[in-house]
């Protein structure tokens, strides 16, 4: 009787833990199902800078703006978190405005930005998980 309230009292932390971990290791499937359209806008920007068509850079890159002012965006609090959103937004901007434009030179840029800018906050993203994990 005795040794199972201490089996108790040992698996109450242990289960708790586990679900904590288990939030932190992986983002909810709602995140994910928000986060992946991301990937084929990006790649229409490529296809449009590579075939010269404006429009479809345009309207990707518009398509990836509209995502980042959406609240799901929001996943983290940090600081830097709030920094690479900005940043997203800043040359999401600088595409649509090379776009409208039609500069290919400027466009192609800020699409080499907006990878870098991707990566970026992916890696701060996968590092606050990995201290959230530490902890
Ligand atoms: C400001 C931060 C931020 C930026 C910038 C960003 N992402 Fe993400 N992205 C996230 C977060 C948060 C997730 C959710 C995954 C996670 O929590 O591990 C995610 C997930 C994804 C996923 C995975 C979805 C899945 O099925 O699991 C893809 C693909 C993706 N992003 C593509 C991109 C692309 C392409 C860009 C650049 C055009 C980009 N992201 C820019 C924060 C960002």
């Amino acid at each position: 009787m005795k040794k199972s309230r201490w089996s108790l009292l040992l698996a109450v932390p242990i289960v708790f833990g586990f679900a904590l971990v288990k939030t932190e290791a992986e983002p909810a499937p709602g995140v994910r199902k928000f986060m992946r359209p991301k990937l084929d806008n990006a790649q229409k920007v490529l296809e449009g800078l590579a075939l010269e068509d404006f429009e479809m850079v345009g309207k990707n890159a518009n398509a990836l703006l509209r995502l980042s002012e959406a609240a799901e965006w929001q996943v983290l609090p940090s600081p830097e978190y709030v920094r690479h959103s900005e940043e997203f937004q800043r040359v999401a901007n600088e595409l649509i405005r090379a776009a409208n434009n039609k500069n290919l030179d400027s466009a192609t840029l800020a699409y080499v930005q907006l990878t870098m800018n991707c990566v970026n906050c992916h890696k701060h993203v996968r590092e606050a998980r990995r201290v959230a994990l530490a902890q």
